[in-house]
């Protein structure tokens, strides 16, 4: 057998490149499943930059489906209630199987960046709800990610991590690139682009926007047990929603557990002042000319 050491070695996946876009090489095998991917026209797309509220949102959505029924939310795992399209990993059912097993309506959940989005999801016009989140807490979750979540490659240390997310050379790529790209995309395409921020200070007005996109009305009181199923406190010991029944060869949350703070500025309590201020000026430069804007805690 395989000392601990010698598994996380085989665990951690060095990056191979699709299209330009650093990603596993797992999920590089499993990509012609996932171009050739079918939605369906009522699938609903929840994509995200890695890092940035993917599983609130998800659980939000779960709820949003299921008329607030907190059991029927429990009835499996967040990962598996809303299926992940461009996972694959060895010996593990691929993220478009899982999802040519779900019943309709669907909730998928994709990283890709705009341009890699199988096209069936735009020929069959399904509603998308994109969720981006400011870039400084983005980079300290998914650092903590990498120690915890032993598919990725060694974050190094969190100055080596922060030079490797600037470069776009972390899996999904640029974080610049993908908020934009989505972005750009609500020029043509109607779908509803949130803040994990918005959604921190006003979970009940985001909530709103959703049923609204969604054409969809809730009684006052089921909206209320939304927002208290999907605090952070809730969904934190929710094994349904937390992730800790994952494979602990998968995720090691006594390194970092999945749920780690949930709150909008923490990269105050890990940022130098020079490395902000290094920040800031690649920020400056890499969101020129663009109208999109957020806000840092
Ligand atoms: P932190 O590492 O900053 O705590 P994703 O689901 O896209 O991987 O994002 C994970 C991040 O969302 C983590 O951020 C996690 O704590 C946070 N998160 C998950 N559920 C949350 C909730 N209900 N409220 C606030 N933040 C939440």
């Amino acid at each position: 057998p395989l000392s601990a050491m010698e598994q996380e070695h085989e665990m951690r996946q060095k990056l191979g490149n699709l299209h330009g876009i650093p990603l596993f090489k797992s999920f590089i095998e499993g990509w012609p499943l996932v171009k050739a991917f079918q939605a369906r026209p009522d699938d609903l797309l929840i994509s995200t930059y890695p890092k940035s509220g993917t599983t609130w949102l998800s659980e939000i959505m779960d709820m949003i489906y299921h008329d607030g029924d907190v059991e029927k939310c429990r009835r499996d795992a967040i990962y598996n209630r809303v299926p992940f399209l461009e996972l694959t990993a060895p010996m593990e059912l691929s993220g478009v199987e899982l999802l040519e097993k779900t019943p309709s309506p669907r909730l998928v959940k994709t990283h890709l960046p705009v341009q890699l989005l199988p096209t069936s999801f735009w020929e069959k016009d399904c509603k998308i709800i994109y969720m981006a989140r400011n870039p400084k807490d983005v980079v300290i979750s998914y650092y903590y990610f990498h120690q915890m979540a032993k598919i990725h490659p060694d974050p190094g240390t969190k100055a080596e991590f922060l030079e490797n997310f600037m470069a776009g050379k972390v899996p999904y790529g640029s974080w610049y690139d993908h908020v934009r790209g989505w972005w750009e995309k609500k020029q043509e395409k109607n779908l509803l682009y949130l803040f994990y921020e918005d959604m921190k200070k006003d979970p009940r007005r985001e909530v709103q926007k959703i049923l609204q996109f969604l054409g969809k009305e809730l009684a006052e009181e089921t909206v209320e047990r939304i927002l208290h199923h999907t605090s952070f406190q809730e969904m934190k010991k929710n094994p349904a929603a937390n992730y800790e029944t994952m494979l602990p060869t998968l995720m090691d949350h006594s390194l970092s557990p999945f749920l780690r703070k949930g709150i909008s500025g923490d990269w105050k309590n890990h940022f130098t002042v020079a490395q902000n201020e290094r920040f800031d000026q690649h920020y400056q430069e890499h969101m020129a000319g663009s109208d999109l804007h957020f806000q840092m805690e």
